[in-house]
């Protein structure tokens, strides 16, 4: 029998962190000697164009009392293709004590590997098997990549290329979903941060679900994988820091053992804004949690991320292989003339905060405006006391291009941590309209209370939905300049405000863009050097049409349209899959849209639709859309209908296909 106690106490994390059991859990029958639990490791010690030396280290644990006469042997396969191995190694011969485990390195060549990159992320499979009396009683998957990655003073290079880590960190929650994983909603995650340009994914601030580095591995991400987020000292009452003295070395052994074969994992990171950066004490705890990574890893580097800029300085910086920085772009410079050779990123950047279709005026350039109705404003220059615009990172970027990437706080929004809402009590009577804020204002005087409607980020550069904000163009200007793109912000529904100044900022991987209302020429503008958008801030509103001409050296080069939408007519769904796997986890993602006559956006509709599966459900549009996941259920093929009905609109149905999976 076995028994699993989950003890999730309030205050345990300072973001949601799940609770219960909410990632897949295996039990693994074995026979009494078994490649031992996350019992391989795989390097590639020597890779060129001509052959890999692939080096595989297998535990082989007898779990009998009796000892047992064994062989172990491993191939290589093409990952997807397990007719003939392409390479073996020797067949090794072994003794093992009852209850021993034993531990052998194989080795094997590819010839011409096919290298895992970002555009080609080949794998290979090792099968490791044990055979007793001629007979197989153990076999043994290890998926590998063969590619040689290298941090130095100048940068990150992988299979010798200077890559920029164009990253985001991400907490593990799945938005509407929760915290259980589900690999399709992680799978869509990765995909729309693709389309971004992201490169790399920060797994703040702990170890992910496997299946996420599975993902990684396939679809050419690299990733930074994260221990702690406390080590002695405590961020919240209950956090992890009551459980470090006990369990830092076992829980940082263990995920360097289960993910050390993926080779989508690039950084090991022991902490993230760790209370003990500033104190010996803690330089001593990195250098042991450093030591604890090389033992378990030879081949990727130790990091941390510094929020202290003394930590650059103090001797910290020395204790890990890679420094990060988390919010310090203008401390580059500095930090590479005091520490000419560490290799340098930006573990944590921007944190600018927005909610998707929101704008308040008038615009300012002040970093804690932007605030209104729990929203914050999406001109994208919003961002608390410690954080930055994504510009402003940016620049700091360029400025210092030896500093190997960023990882922008978040790519999506998550559950918890609604700054500025949080426990800033000066921003509870946060509404445009007065009237509801001398109301608020009496209940919080009368209850000292109020009850505040934020529980999630307002970090994400993609909302909980997964919808993308204006500030995911930004990102993917410059992260895919070779995408010809340019996008307007705002949206140009603003009836209340005719002749007022309404700015209109255009984000496009382009050099210069001419802007024009309803035809007429407000001015065509260059990107000049450090600067990241185009800015019209005068522009006077009237309904009709904005129009974005971008160039590039000189050419037409991408354009974006915003039209004024008139009144809404119609719901219209959009499924990201019209058939999925009837097997119990696949969903399908229906983007609900309320629209006009011409099918534009209508950007500030909030219409109650009431959607019918199998019985009514009903929720209020956001900014003109909505989010439905489809799940199917595990054997039931068939079609599923969804209709979503709004008082005065067109209805919408769609029909999703389960397929039957054989
Ligand atoms: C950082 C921290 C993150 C998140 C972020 C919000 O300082 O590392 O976990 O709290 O601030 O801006």
């Amino acid at each position: 029998m076995i028994a699993i106690r989950l003890d999730n106490p309030p205050d345990s994390s300072r973001w949601y962190p799940g609770g219960g059991i909410y990632r897949n859990v295996w039990l693994v029958k074995t026979a009494p000697v078994h490649v031992g639990h996350w019992g391989t490791y795989v390097s590639t010690p020597v890779v060129t164009k001509s052959a890999a030396t692939v080096s595989l280290e297998a535990s082989v644990d007898n779990s009998s009392t009796s000892p047992a006469n064994v062989t172990v042997r491993t191939q290589i396969f093409e990952s997807g293709n397990r007719g003939k191995p392409i390479s073996s190694s020797t067949a090794v011969n072994l003794t093992i004590a009852g209850g021993a485990s034993n531990t052998n390195t194989m080795t094997m060549r590819i010839d011409h590997p096919r290298l895992w990159s970002l555009q080609e992320p080949n794998l290979y499979t090792a099968v490791t098997t044990i055979t007793q009396g001629g007979k197989p009683i153990d076999g043994y998957t290890t998926v590998f990549g063969v590619r040689t990655i290298k941090f130095d003073d100048k940068g990150f290079f992988l299979n010798g290329e200077h890559i920029r880590l164009n990253g985001v960190c991400d907490h593990h929650d799945l938005g509407p979903l929760g915290a259980a994983l589900n690999t399709r909603a992680l799978e869509r995650q990765i995909e729309i941060l693709k389309e971004m340009g992201v490169n790399a994914i920060r797994t703040s601030h702990n170890p992910p679900a496997p299946e996420l580095l599975d993902l990684s591995d396939r679809m050419g991400i690299v990733v930074m994988d994260e221990a702690f987020d406390a080590w002695r000292r405590g961020k919240k009452k209950n956090d992890y820091h009551l459980l470090f003295d006990d369990w830092h070395e076992k829980d940082l052994r263990a995920q360097i053992r289960r993910d050390r074969n993926h080779p989508s994992v690039i950084l090991w990171s022991t902490g993230n804004e760790i209370g003990e950066q500033g104190n010996a004490e803690g330089h001593k705890v990195s250098a042991e949690l450093t030591r604890i990574v090389h033992e378990e890893d030879s081949t990727r580097p130790a990091t941390a991320g510094a929020n202290n800029l003394n930590a650059g300085y103090n001797g910290f910086q020395k204790t890990v292989d890679v420094f990060g920085y988390n919010y310090k772009p203008t401390e580059y410079g500095k930090f590479r003339q005091a520490n000419p050779a560490i290799p340098l990123f930006a573990s944590e950047t921007a944190s600018t905060v927005s909610s998707r279709g929101e704008y308040f005026f008038p615009v300012s350039d002040d970093k804690s405006q932007g605030r209104g109705d729990f929203q914050v404003s999406s001109y994208d220059l919003y961002a608390p006391r410690w954080a930055t615009p994504p510009d402003t990172e940016f620049r700091g970027q360029d400025e210092f291009p030896f500093v190997a990437g960023e990882f922008v706080w978040t790519g999506f929004d998550y559950l918890g941590e609604p700054t500025p809402y949080g426990g800033d009590s000066t921003t509870l009577l946060n509404f445009t309209d007065p009237a509801e804020q001398a109301q608020i204002a009496r209940e919080l005087k009368e209850l000292g209370k109020i009850k505040v409607p934020s529980r999630s980020s307002y970090f994400g550069i993609i909302d909980l939905c997964g919808f993308k904000k204006d500030r995911f163009y930004i990102y993917q200007a410059r992260w895919r300049p070779e995408l010809p793109m340019a996008h307007i912000l705002p949206h140009w529904n603003w009836p209340e405000r005719a002749g007022q100044i309404t700015p209109v900022h255009v984000y496009t991987s382009g050099d210069e863009a001419e802007l024009f209302l309803n035809g007429r020429s407000l001015g065509r503008k260059r990107i000049s050097q450090f600067e990241y958008r185009l800015r019209w801030d005068d522009v006077k509103y009237e309904p009709g049409e904005l129009k974005a001409v971008a160039y590039r050296n000189g050419k037409p080069w991408a354009g974006d349209v915003m039209r004024t939408a008139g009144p809404p007519v119609k719901v219209t769904m959009t499924p990201d899959r019209a058939q999925i796997k009837a097997d119990g986890n696949d969903l399908s993602f229906v983007t609900v849209r309320i629209a006009d006559k011409a099918n534009l956006l209508v950007p500030r509709a909030k219409n109650l639709v009431r959607f019918e599966v199998t019985g009514p459900k009903d929720r209020n549009a956001y900014n003109g859309m909505l989010l439905v996941i489809v799940r199917t259920k595990s054997g039931k093929a068939g079609q599923i209908r969804l209709k979503a009905v709004s008082e005065g609109l067109t209805a919408a149905e769609i029909v999703i296909t389960a397929r039957a999976v054989g």
